[in-house]
């Protein structure tokens, strides 16, 4: 099988997690990463950084699928930014999906999506745009997420859940099934999601099962 050329937006950690879910899948070869100016030349995995901001418009020119590979916890805009910038300019975003995942038949995940490692991502779940299922994350039954969202290392969204656009799911959480979540919205790492949350904020819920505190 022919391999697709593949850029990599953002050389930081996240990235680093993303080389070795691509590499094993072996559907893409990775040409380079685009990073800040200061970091040119430098090297992830191997994998040198070829490229700034400022030569995208070029760059997609020559090879059109891209992967963003920036992280984002408090914050989402840079991969939302950088996301709508580059479909402006042309690119592709493929999906890309580790053969170490579980994706059932009928889910559907879209463009510039990435599922990590030893994910399980269920039936008729439906998964937007440039999202993250982070490495051992679970999706279960007839839930959705919205596009740019990130489910983090070992969360866990139950069934019938309905995710918004930029949430982001701390490590080791778990959403109750039935809940949701609205835009803009993260959850800290270890909580239990027993309600709904409509409004945009941080959430925690430290050391209790029911109850959430918005700082
Ligand atoms: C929720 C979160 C984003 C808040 O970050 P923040 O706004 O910088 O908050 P701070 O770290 O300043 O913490 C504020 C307070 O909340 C507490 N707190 C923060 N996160 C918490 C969590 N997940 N559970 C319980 N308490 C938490 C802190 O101890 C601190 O308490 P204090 O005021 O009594 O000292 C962050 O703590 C978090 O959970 N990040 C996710 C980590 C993760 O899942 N990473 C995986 C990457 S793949």
């Amino acid at each position: 099988m022919v391999k697709k050329d593949l850029i990599l937006i953002g050389g930081g950690g996240h990235c680093k997690s993303c080389i070795d879910v691509i590499e094993s899948g072996g559907n893409f070869k990775i040409i380079g990463i685009v990073d800040r100016e200061e970091k040119l030349h430098q090297k992830v995995l191997g994998y040198e950084i070829i490229a700034s901001d400022k030569d995208l418009p070029d760059l997609i020119r020559k090879h059109k699928n891209v992967l963003i590979t920036i992280g984002g916890i408090k914050d989402p805009s840079i991969r939302v930014k950088q996301f709508d910038y580059l479909k402006q300019l042309g690119a592709n975003f493929p999906l890309v999906i580790s053969p170490q995942a579980y994706v059932a038949k009928s889910a559907r995940i879209e463009e510039g999506t990435i599922v990590m490692h030893r994910t399980l991502v269920n039936t008729d779940v439906k998964i937007g745009r440039n999202c993250i299922v982070n490495t051992f994350g679970l999706v279960e039954h007839d839930s959705t997420m919205g596009d740019h969202s990130h489910l983090s290392t070992g969360a866990v969204v139950n069934g019938t859940c309905s995710i918004g656009q930029r949430v982001f799911i701390g490590s080791n959480s778990v959403v109750a099934e039935g809940v949701s979540i609205s835009n803009d919205v993260i959850i800290g790492a270890g909580s239990f999601v027993a309600k709904s949350i409509n409004q945009a904020g941080i959430y925690i819920a430290p050391g209790r099962l029911v109850g959430l505190c918005k700082t």
